[in-house]
């Protein structure tokens, strides 16, 4: 009798422990992989970059007159939740002509306040003011306040919030 050599020959104890192995990795993946992508999903979900947030009724801001509206956004990225708070001066000049000018203050980030005797919005770290126009009157500020987008539908102001 010649001499079997494992490498040419497998016998049938060794092709039943191949299949079993062969079909228990199948049925690992499809077991696990419902987890795995619970797992893994929230990564690769493409955050949502801009949005454009209703700010009530057009109505119900003046005419003339900087109005703050704030408003706090909440976002996924990843499986971290954060909120962010955000306010807006919303100037209405005239029903067509609205503006919208973030409170950051382009300095060094503190929140500006519209203040209707000196008709500026007053930085309160160093001392800046803007102008109703959000353009820089003294103080260090770079540039003027940032602008945001807007809109109206149906009677509602929208403002774009956009995120780099
Ligand atoms: S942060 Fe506003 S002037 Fe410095």
């Amino acid at each position: 009798m010649s001499k079997k050599t494992s490498a040419t020959h497998i016998d049938r104890r060794g092709f039943v422990k191949i299949v079993i192995t062969f079909l228990g990795t199948i049925m690992g993946v499809v077991i696990g992989l419902p987890g795995i992508s619970y797992f893994i999903s929230p990564a690769l979900k493409a955050e949502k970059k801009d949005d454009w947030i209703p700010a009530g009724e057009l109505e119900s801001y003046p005419l003339g007159t900087p109005t703050l509206f704030n408003f706090t956004q909440t976002k996924m990225n990843g499986w971290e939740r954060s909120s962010q708070s955000y306010g807006v001066y919303v100037l209405r000049e005239d029903e067509k002509k609205i503006t919208a000018f973030s409170n950051v203050c382009t300095h060094l980030s503190c929140r500006v306040s519209w203040k209707e005797d000196e008709k500026a919005y007053l930085c309160p770290c160093h001392d800046a003011a803007f102008d109703i126009q959000g353009e820089v009157i003294h103080g260090p500020p770079p540039h003027p306040l940032d602008e945001y987008q807007t809109k109206i539908e149906d009677g509602t102001l929208y403002i774009h919030l956009q995120e780099g």
